[in-house]
């Protein structure tokens, strides 16, 4: 399956594979051919367009095979035939309409004792690139009851999403066939997608499992509640940001501003009360280099009470937010640079804990 709509399952590598290898080999050929009025084609061109209306005979017997042979032969029609040992053994025949931007699928069918090996999924793929090749973007099909099923496979969708007015009296209309759409992607190499989706599974899965290994560390468990903590943030749980975790928005206490009716006064507050509060000592002021050589190494966007202090004198935080977020970039680069274990790391547990317990209550009294 290998639309635009794909789902990767069809397009896993299984289908198409034989027949991709067996076109590596040379065994299978795919060549697009056609009759002409305008000069006479060659006898190989001859052949394959009979082994073409042989195989489409055979294949839909419900269909007349003069018509067939009509279609075939009919110089404003383009057969992509697939040749395996010189032997035509499947096809699609079509007809191009580039200023209407589509093409119709006239017939498509594998000789039966070559079906199911994927020569019709690849078979496809080529008609697709060939398309692409020439800026056509969109298929259209009459398919039967049996046919759809093969069809949706190939990328088909029953809802046609080309103006009726770019098709309707250019296509046949079928009785008793649903009418059926296949957009292209033009940035889709679709003989290769399958080898393509199959490389990019190989790096995810290598991806998971360097960062699987790179967070496979036992953290020390938390210790805030015995100092009377009850409820801390999410985000504050040891390895939690390591493991992937985004806070969502039930985490957020973001949309306050509104609700906040003097933020500078509500900012100070906070603020005072930080810097009063005996967990807060570590964050007084911006950590020195001489006591933490290499943290400025590690810690990209340092943050500290006594700046935050000064962001809120110069009436900086334009919103609760922004307020919020400084405060805990603070914690966050606290719990970053030092071990679960230490003094500090529990500090900016006890401190976030704190001031996001008061953040609610003055949003929540406002
Ligand atoms: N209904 C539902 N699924 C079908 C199908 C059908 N009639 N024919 C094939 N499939 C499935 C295959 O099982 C396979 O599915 P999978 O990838 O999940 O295993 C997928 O479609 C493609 O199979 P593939 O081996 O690439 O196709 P093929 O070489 O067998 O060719 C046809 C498919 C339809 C061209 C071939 O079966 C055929 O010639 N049928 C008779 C003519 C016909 O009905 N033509 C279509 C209308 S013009």
């Amino acid at each position: 399956m290998v639309g635009p709509q794909m789902t990767l399952s069809g397009a896993s590598g299984a289908r198409d594979e034989q027949a991709r290898h067996e076109q590596r080999q040379g065994i299978l050929q795919f060549v697009v051919v056609s009759n002409s009025i305008v000069e006479r084609p060659s006898e190989e061109t001859l052949i394959t367009l009979i082994g073409l209306k042989n195989v489409f005979a055979h294949q839909l017997p419900r269909m007349p095979r003069e018509y067939i042979t009509r279609l075939v032969l009919c110089p404003k029609h383009r057969s992509l035939a697939l040749v395996k040992n010189k032997t035509v053994i499947g096809g699609i025949c079509f007809r191009m309409f580039p200023r209407q931007g589509f093409s119709e699928i006239v017939f498509c069918a594998v000789s039966s004792n070559e079906q199911v090996k994927g020569y019709g999924t690849h078979l496809m793929n080529h008609l697709k690139d060939y398309h692409i090749r020439h800026g056509v973007h969109t298929f259209l099909t009459y398919a039967d009851e049996f046919a759809i099923g093969y069809f949706k496979k190939q990328g088909f969708r029953k809802e046609v999403h080309l103006a009726k007015t770019n098709y309707l009296g250019f296509i046949k209309d079928y009785e008793g066939a649903t009418l059926m759409e296949c957009q292209l992607n033009s940035k889709i190499p679709y003989t290769e997608l399958s080898v393509v989706i199959r490389h990019q599974k190989e790096v995810l899965k290598k991806l998971i499992k360097q960062q699987q290994d790179s967070i496979r560390r036992v953290q020390p468990g938390l210790t805030c509640f015995k100092q009377g903590v009850r409820q801390i943030p999410i985000g504050t749980i040891p390895g939690i940001w390591e493991a992937g975790w985004k806070p969502s928005s039930n985490d957020r206490v973001m949309e306050v501003d509104s609700s906040v009716s003097d933020l500078n006064t509500v900012v100070k507050q906070l603020h005072s009360e930080l810097t009063s509060h005996s967990s807060a000592w570590p964050f007084q002021t911006p950590v020195d280099k001489a006591v933490a050589p290499d943290y400025y190494t590690f810690i990209k966007y340092p943050i500290d009470l006594q700046t935050i202090g000064s962001k809120v004198s110069m009436r900086q935080y334009t919103s609760l937010q922004l307020f919020i977020a400084d405060v805990q970039r603070m914690c966050f680069n606290c719990r970053s640079y030092n071990d679960p274990a230490t003094e500090y790391y529990q500090c900016a547990n006890v401190l976030e804990a704190f001031f996001m317990a008061r953040v609610r209550e003055v949003v929540g009294s406002t």
